[in-house]
């Protein structure tokens, strides 16, 4: 008999193998009390301690599977998950790539480059495209702030913010509250400094949202040309107003960081020197960089976290960048993790009515 045994017997087998996994990624392994109840995921802006609670504890539960020697799980076969990127991306694309291909799912990647977008093609009707052929989840990056909104309204399928315009990157936040969860436990009270460009910033702006929900501190430290309007007073969402939560503004990085748990620092994009919003980037380096230097001023063992992609020796020094306290790597590695847990609780999560 062949060492494996007979092609019936390994059949079984697999069977079993994957009813097993099927279990480990399902209710048992999720937490309990708490169920996903939207359809969409385009911000965090309204989302409680306990939902994102049930997103990492679910990202705990998916690290699992991926640490297995052959890291798949049926748990979304038969699912089709559309990304649909009008701006470059290297790790949120990849990494919803692969975090529904871990699930099971068959992933159909679309950049604006190349696609009917650039024969003239209207954001709706893409849309409209997208659903005639099955799609169920949209993964979509747009350059406009709203455009995911605009999916979410006119489509039937379930859509993901991967980040618009200078709005928000919700799946980010999650990650970046993932991988400081994992590390230091409780945010509840912890202080997390985020320097860069704010204004200008859609990580910024959905981690001020998830980080204050999960009961840190959130202290923004930014040169004022580079501070969005409205932190101190009421912002429009969806035609309502709503208070921004509240955060600390520092303008001084020095000050920023003493005693900071995490120190975050954001991309600084080129253009903001020729915008006029800054007299050079030599000068932003000198008074907002994170070094070794600054980060001595935070608590001792400080974190240090970059959302990518990173001007090293600009709004980083290098040897920050990699050195023991950063998280940078962590990071990217865990958006699998939490990327997959979105997925899974927007497919399987959900009661069947919503
Ligand atoms: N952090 C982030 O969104 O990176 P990408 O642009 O590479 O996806």
């Amino acid at each position: 008999m062949a060492k494996n045994g007979t092609p019936r017997r390994r059949a079984k087998s697999a069977e079993h193998a994957s009813a097993a996994i099927q279990d480990s990624v399902g209710a048992g392994v999720l937490p309990r009390g708490v169920t996903w109840t939207r359809r969409h995921l385009l911000d965090l802006d309204d989302f409680s301690f306990a939902e994102i609670a049930l997103v990492l504890d679910t990202a705990d539960a998916m690290k699992e599977v991926l640490a297995r020697e052959v890291p798949r799980v049926p748990a979304l076969r038969g699912t089709t998950i559309v990304t649909l990127f009008y701006e470059d991306s290297t790790r949120t694309r990849s990494s919803f790539e692969l975090a529904g291909k871990v699930l099971g799912a068959d992933v159909i990647n679309i950049s604006a480059k190349g696609s009917s977008v650039e024969k003239g093609e209207s954001l709706i009707d893409t849309v409209l495209t997208l659903q005639a052929i099955g799609t169920q989840i949209l993964v979509m990056r747009h350059h406009a702030s709203g455009a995911p909104y605009l999916a979410a309204r006119n489509a039937s399928f379930r859509v993901v913010n991967a980040g618009d315009g200078w709005h928000a990157h919700p799946t980010q936040a999650l990650l970046d509250a993932y991988t400081i969860r994992s590390r230091i436990g409780d945010l509840r009270g912890r202080r997390v400094v985020i320097v860069g460009d704010i204004a200008h910033s859609r990580v910024a702006r959905s981690n001020t949202w998830g980080l204050t929900a999960l009961g840190a501190e959130v202290v923004l430290c930014a040169p004022p040309t580079l501070l969005p309007m409205g932190l101190d007073g009421a912002c429009k969402h969806d035609g309502e107003e709503r208070n921004l939560p509240a955060v600390r503004i520092e303008p001084n990085l020095d000050r920023a960081v003493e005693g900071a748990d995490v120190v975050m620092a954001l991309r600084l994009q080129k253009e903001r020197q020729a915008s006029g919003l800054l007299p050079s980037t030599r000068e932003y380096a000198r008074l907002y960089q994170v070094t070794a230097e600054r980060l001595a001023r935070a608590k001792p063992g400080a974190f240090v976290m970059h959302p990518g992609p990173m001007n090293e020796g600009i709004e980083i020094s290098s040897d920050v960048a990699h050195g023991m306290h950063s998280l940078i790597e962590e990071q990217v590695a865990n958006g699998v993790a939490v990327r997959m847990a979105v997925l899974y609780l927007m497919m399987r999560g959900t009661k069947p009515d919503s």
